[in-house]
């Protein structure tokens, strides 16, 4: 071979390594990687721990580089000029060590506000900032109220779970707040499906507040995962011991109550009680995880069921927002234990948002029931009206219902269910009936 030869030959197998290299793909970015904390703040959440129309709390997590981690606000104005009157905040720290990193989580809450007021905030360590995100302060009045609901996201949050979210936000950019019912993650120790959650519902976090409740998911065995806490900062006026899991809040006529259904179900009741006894708000709705009544056989919480439905009963609270059976069911008015249907009562609800989706069993109670469906649900309220709509992943109205405030009465309920038909894995079959 001629040293011409040679050199071309050369010059040849070098480019055909070298484009063997550069085809290869690039291996799988690992969890560690992509849910790496930084200096920068992320999964910034606001939450509510007091009262809504004088304070916003708000949580993020940054690396544990950042000791101090601090937050200027002010009320938002047309153009920039805000960011001078902004005034800087001080939050607490606490450190949490996941299966996957070490981090800091800060949180604080902004005391005095004005009600009904649009302000502005950034949360940071004085160097590195997130963007300014606005809150609307709630009303002192009863003034007309939206808020969005879903159950159980659960799995596959980066890739499923985010169109569902983000369609409901679309549907109802104005809602005050968002009530999770549980099953946020499938596995609370594990700190990629938070950083999926958080990454799925993105700046939504930031300017719209989260209503979360814990469900079975949420607990490592009997014990709430410990990354609860340091993630969400919530009222601590439940049950002692389940601060931040079992709360209420007062917004614009509406008592809303987390119930944690995951432990000390009869210590609950009777702090159920003595918050209803109270309550002189006109509207009164709970959410918690396990359905009081399930939408499968054999998944019934009867001991739930005949441990909190006599306080239900006897305040008659207007709505129970539930999930964990990954299906839809919506009943009418029901009362009593054993699920009686009637002219008074609560209406209550199982709905799923994530993809995992189970098979449900037809009973009488139902009166819209969905399988293999994404949901969110959107609550109006408006003086002596409420309306519920529940739609699905792409927009489209599955559920509703109106009900309404009549002195001296029990809510009337009008059933605005469309007529399309259900969506179930066998053809509906008759209702069972029962439990
Ligand atoms: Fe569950």
């Amino acid at each position: 071979m001629t040293k011409r030869a040679s050199f071309v030959c050369l010059f040849l197998a070098l480019t055909w390594f070298g484009y063997r290299i550069s085809a290869q793909k690039d291996p799988k970015v690992t969890e560690e990687v992509l849910h790496r904390p930084t200096p920068m703040p992320d999964r910034i959440i606001l939450t509510w721990s007091d009262d809504p129309t004088t304070t916003q709390s708000v949580t993020w997590r940054t690396s544990l580089s950042v000791k101090d981690g601090v937050a200027e606000i002010a009320e938002a104005e047309d153009g920039p000029l805000f960011v001078k009157k902004a005034r800087r905040h001080n939050a607490a720290t606490e450190r949490y060590d996941s299966d996957i990193n070490q981090s800091h989580y800060h949180s604080l809450t902004f005391r005095d506000l004005k009600p009904e007021t649009l302000y502005t905030y950034r949360v940071g360590d004085g160097f590195n900032w997130s963007e300014w995100n606005q809150f609307r302060t709630a009303s002192k009045d009863a003034k007309p109220l939206t808020f969005l609901y879903v159950g159980d996201a659960q799995n596959d949050l980066f890739s499923m779970w985010s169109r569902l979210v983000r369609m409901g936000y679309s549907n109802a950019p104005r809602a005050q707040f968002f009530v999770h019912a549980g099953d946020l993650i499938n596995n609370a120790d594990k700190d990629y499906q938070w950083g999926e959650w958080h990454q799925a519902a993105g700046w939504i976090n930031h300017s719209m507040v989260a209503f979360p409740t814990p469900g079975n998911h949420e607990y490592g065995g009997k014990r709430l995962n410990r990354n609860w806490r340091p993630q969400f900062t919530l009222p601590g006026n439940g049950v002692k011991g389940l601060e931040e899991t079992n709360y209420y809040v007062d917004v614009q006529g509406v008592r809303m109550v987390a119930l944690n259904s995951n432990e000390r179900q009869a210590e609950q009741a009777a702090w159920l009680d003595q918050v209803l006894a109270t309550n002189s708000n006109k509207w009164t709705i709970l959410t918690f995880h396990h359905p009081i009544l399930s939408t499968a056989r054999n998944r019934d919480n009867k001991a739930l069921r005949e441990a909190w439905q006599p306080v239900i009963d006897k305040y008659a609270v207007d709505l129970v927002m539930t999930g964990h059976d990954h299906t839809y069911g919506r009943s009418n008015l029901m009362t009593g234990t054993s699920g009686r249907e009637g002219k008074a009562g609560t209406v209550y609800v199982v709905s799923v948002s994530g993809p995992k989706q189970y098979e449900l069993t037809p009973q009488k109670w139902m009166q819209r029931a969905a399988e293999d469906t994404q949901l969110f649900q959107v609550v109006h309220i408006d003086g002596n009206k409420l309306t519920f709509e529940a739609r699905t992943a792409t927009g489209a109205l599955y559920d509703a219902f109106e009900l309404e405030k009549q002195r001296g009465k029990a809510n009337k309920l009008t059933n605005r269910t469309p007529k399309t038909p259900e969506n179930r894995r066998k053809p509906a079959a008759t209702a069972s009936g029962g439990l």
